[in-house]
């Protein structure tokens, strides 16, 4: 845990600096201020931890300026994601990050509006990244934009609200979390490495590592929901079981729920053992998404 929190500690200022910079000025008043709401600090900011940490496997160091704009463009996506999960039509959620919801701080119309924004926002950062090379910058916007869409993070979510008040069986379950999770960390992973020039055997193994743990990342946001409180968690504890989500706790109970993180976690430090650069950041990356209090 302490040393994640020292890489974290280290990026964080860039990574809050970058993000203070990408809302356009010339953005409606109201709307520009409800976009930099939503991705103002208070979030961990683990899927832009993941871009400079995958770039860092590779290469040994982070010092790409381009990986600002493609962990903002995460980031956008990622607040997009939590402004319309927060929605009354959605989870109906009133706090996030400590702070009231999107919807509850502006009106619906607005936050509906500001994560649209900031959903194009992360496409236009990736495309005019002019020191990323055009067929590079190609690939960032397919993996982001199928980890996005209707084959990753808004299907996961079509299925969660399909599944609410269902039984989901444990395979059906994990299709979900996969998705509506897994995609997100997954992109934010192959791109640390896109913009590394990774070769295709480098991105398997990422690919298995991530998918381990964007998995074990949404079972411990259901263990948390159960086992944290609201002060620590940002977030209405108890909120899955109030409007009867389907989880890995509910189907499997507490503890087979931390067991099956932690085997997630041995599965996901296998697949990066072999890569050639300084691999310590996503390992604590790894160690704290199961261990995380919030
Ligand atoms: C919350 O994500 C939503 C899930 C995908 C589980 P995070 O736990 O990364 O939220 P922040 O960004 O740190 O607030
Ligand atoms: C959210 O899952 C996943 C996305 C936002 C894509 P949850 O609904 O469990 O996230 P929280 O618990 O509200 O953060
Ligand atoms: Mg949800
Ligand atoms: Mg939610
Ligand atoms: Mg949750």
């Amino acid at each position: 845990m302490s040393s994640f929190r020292q890489y974290a500690d280290g990026l964080r200022p860039r990574i809050e600096q970058a993000l203070t910079k990408v809302i356009p000025t010339t953005a409606n008043s109201q709307l520009g201020e409800a976009m930099g709401y939503a991705l103002a600090g208070g979030g961990k900011r683990i899927r832009p931890l993941l871009v400079f940490a995958s770039y860092e496997a590779l290469k040994g160091h982070t010092e790409s300026a381009a990986l600002d704009s493609v962990a903002c463009a995460i980031e956008a996506i990622h607040a997009y994601s939590l402004i319309h999960d927060d929605l009354p039509a959605m989870d109906d959620d009133d706090l996030r990050r400590g702070k009231p919801t999107c919807h509850i701080a502006y009106d619906e119309a607005l936050a509906i509006l500001a994560g649209d924004a900031l959903q194009t926002l992360a496409f236009e950062l990736l495309a005019h990244e002019t020191s990323i090379s055009a067929p590079v910058r190609i690939s960032l916007i397919k993996s982001l934009s199928t980890a996005a869409g209707s084959q990753g993070m808004v299907l996961g979510q079509a299925i969660d609200l399909a599944a609410v008040a269902n039984t989901l069986n444990l395979q059906q379950l994990e299709h979900m979390h996969r998705c509506k999770t897994g995609a997100l960390v997954n992109a934010s992973v192959t791109m640390g490495a896109q913009v590394a020039e990774a070769d295709t055997q480098t991105l398997k193994a990422l690919h298995t590592f991530s998918t381990a743990v964007g998995l074990a990342f949404q079972v411990q946001d259901d263990i948390l929901d159960v086992t944290a409180d609201t002060k620590t968690l940002g977030k209405t504890q108890g909120a899955d079981a109030a409007k009867n989500k389907p989880t890995y706790v509910s189907l499997l109970g507490l503890d087979a729920a931390r067991q099956h993180a932690h085997r997630l976690l041995d599965e996901a430090l296998t697949a990066i053992s072999p890569l050639p650069g300084n691999t310590a950041p996503l390992q604590s990356i790894a160690q704290y998404v199961v261990e995380r209090e919030r």
